[in-house]
């Protein structure tokens, strides 16, 4: 993991790195770097804080820094402690090469222990330490040949070291002998160069760089690139000149403000009602020959067709709208459809079946695991001659311009805008809806579902906006009472059932990543088969209730937990069977194909409130990054 930002031009390198740096603090925030070249000596100047960017901040204060060419780090840990000798950037022992990378180095070790050989002495623990040594290696051994010390040098000596690199980086590097050049690199871990005029900035992330420009070259797999002020210079993995169109950043892409809320995570909860809405507006239209509405997803028919099963892969929270999902393709649509956390699906995959669609869903489109099991999936199918065996994919992702998008055709892009709590809630939603898209879309070409059903799942649909700004308005003030008696809990239970069972765990997710308090997700059925053991009167039970078909199950489980003592909050409508409830958060009465939608609101709300009353950094909780780029 870890966010990365480099720099070279004709402005003063030190704002435009910390301002890229807050943008991508979401990625990591165990401690911050920097360094810059000095335009007078070309000595590299490393300034490093244990923690979050703003000691850093403080740090320099009072340093003037007028280079214009630097890079910056922000760390999420892997190897190493999070502390100060293991921050980045990293240099070799002259300290005339300073490095930042995020990704993981796997072959370091040996690299490390050839060094030490060598007599090199390590200051840190990381991988990372590794390649600075490498560069200053190579570039003593390209030395013997004349060459001239500039951007160009640099540029093969990088090259040759990352040949020797096995694992996924993506790296930006500084030499004092070409102090107005940067080389930057990537392999499975993302990287964007911004254009401005006469400047470059290049980062792991689209934010980091949207107040400096709107025009983005996004750098492929395995390339590496060449900036000076005069220009780029992009090579693929071949040693190939890569030309290409730049591209502009949509207006979503830039966007990150915290309007009036404490927290991004409340703003984000708060925007649910108009991504509702920016979903409906984009994705459902209205056929004006027959007044039917269709799901316009950018696919053909005949894409569909032809699918028999469906196989889903992601992480965190995005598994749980996959399984929302698998319910919904399964039951409502009548595929028979499979979920798999991509970190188990790389190394023990399903055997192969044919006329499979896979979806990958992810909402930063980058995390190393999903990234890998789709890769795996295309090409063990690929390796196949047989027609039926062939990769359908779909990604469903809030980045389509990130790996994901790069790598999948077709995608679903859930419009959510740019999400920056580490805990997902619109994103979240977002994706169900595509999800609700998906099952509608299959279940009118495959003919399994009626034409009522489809056109009352649809209407629901199309009411929900109002009713998610009324559940807010409503659960806001409610949740943040009901936060004030519980923050001091140890354990949580939630009990879902059926479609609902996926908003249990990720109601129990949301709480333990944000709050440190321990939380569990299970069916309601399976409590009685152990997790009822940890019940008494500290231990509340949330249960989410919604009318159909397991309602008096979900009751009757509740009842077994009331009985022992437990305290027990249910998120269901007021309806004949919900006065066993100790506390009532309410929802609105509706179809149970689309309660999840509802319900999963003021879970979001009582997790967030929980948080904010322990005081806890609620949108950058510890050891936790939003995109996870390393295995
Ligand atoms: C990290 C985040 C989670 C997220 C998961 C998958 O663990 O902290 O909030 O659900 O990655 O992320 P993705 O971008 O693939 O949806």
């Amino acid at each position: 993991m870890c966010g990365i930002v480099a720099v070279t031009g004709y402005k003063k390198a030190l704002p435009l790195l910390i301002n890229g740096l807050e943008k991508l603090e979401y990625r990591g925030y165990d401690s911050a770097g920097i360094a810059i070249i000095n335009p007078d000596t070309n000595f590299i100047s490393c300034n490093k804080a244990e923690g979050k960017l703003q000691n850093l901040k403080n740090n320099l204060n009072d340093h003037n820094l007028p280079g214009t060419v630097g890079i910056g780090h922000t760390r999420w840990a892997t190897h190493g402690k999070p502390d100060f000798k293991n921050a980045h950037p990293h240099t070799d022992s002259s300290g005339n090469i300073a490095v930042v990378q995020n990704g993981i180095i796997e072959n370091f070790q040996d690299l490390k222990n050839k060094l030490e050989e060598e007599g090199i002495i390590f200051n840190s623990d990381t991988d990372t330490e590794v390649i600075p040594h490498l560069i200053q290696r190579e570039l003593n051994t390209l030395s013997k040949l004349n060459l001239e010390n500039n951007g160009s040098t640099l540029l093969v000596a990088v090259r040759n070291v990352l040949s020797d690199l096995e694992g996924s980086y993506a790296l930006a590097v500084l030499w004092s002998g070409a102090p107005n050049s940067l080389v930057v690199a990537r392999r499975q871990a993302p990287l964007i160069i911004g254009l401005g005029e006469g400047e470059f900035i290049c980062a792991s992330d689209t934010p980091a760089i949207a107040n400096f420009t709107n025009i983005i070259l996004p750098m492929e797999d395995e390339e590496i690139a060449l900036l000076t002020p005069l220009g780029i210079e992009i090579y693929d993995s071949n040693n190939e000149r890569q030309y290409r169109n730049p591209v502009s950043l949509k207006v979503s892409e830039q966007i990150m403000d915290k309007m009036n809320f404490k927290h991004y995570m409340l703003k984000e909860i708060f925007d649910q009602p108009q991504t509702a809405k920016n979903w409906l507006e984009n994705y459902l239209i209205k056929n004006s020959d027959n007044g039917q509405y269709q799901i316009n997803y950018p696919f053909d028919t005949e894409f569909f067709k032809s699918i028999e099963r469906i196989e889903i892969i992601a992480c965190g929270t995005s598994k749980h709208a996959a399984m929302v999902g698998s319910f919904l393709l399964e039951q409502f649509s009548g595929i028979p459809t499979n979920v798999f956390y991509a970190s188990e699906f790389r190394y023990s995959p399903p055997p192969l079946l044919p006329n499979t669609l896979t979806i990958g869903v992810t909402q930063s489109g980058e995390t190393a695991d999903t990234i890998a099991a789709i890769d795996m999936e295309i090409k063990r199918r690929s390796s196949i001659e047989n027609e039926k065996f062939k990769p359908n994919l779909i990604a469903i992702t809030n980045r389509k311009e990130s790996s994901i998008g790069r790598q999948v055709l077709n995608i679903i892009d859930i419009c959510a805008g740019i999400e920056v709590g580490v805990a997902a809630t619109k994103t979240f939603f977002a994706q169900l809806l595509s999800f609700y898209g998906l099952a509608i879309k299959f279940a009118q070409i495959k003919g399994n579902q009626s034409s009522d059903e489809i056109g009352k799942l649809i209407n629901e649909l199309i009411k929900l906006p109002p009713l998610l700004e009324d559940l807010l308005d409503k659960h806001n003030k409610s949740s943040e009472k009901l936060a004030h008696d519980f923050f001091n809990i140890k354990d949580v239970i939630f009990l879902g059932r059926g479609i609902n069972y996926p908003i249990a765990l990720e109601g129990a997710l949301k709480l333990k990543e944000i709050s440190y308090i321990h939380a569990a997700g299970y069916p309601a059925g399976e409590m009685k088969h152990g997790p009822i053991a940890l019940l008494d009167k500290k231990v509340p039970v949330i249960s989410i209730a919604s009318p159909g078909e397991v309602f008096d199950k979900v009751i009757s489980n509740a009842q077994e937990a009331k009985a022992r003592d437990s305290y027990l909050i249910g998120i269901a409508p007021e309806c004949n069977g919900t006065e066993i409830f100790d506390y009532l958060m309410k929802v609105p009465s509706s179809n149970e194909w689309i309660s999840p939608l509802l319900n999963i609101l003021p879970l979001q709300l009582l997790s967030y409130h929980i948080a904010a009353h322990r005081g806890l950094d609620v949108d950058q909780p510890r050891n936790l990054a939003k995109s996870v780029t390393v295995e």
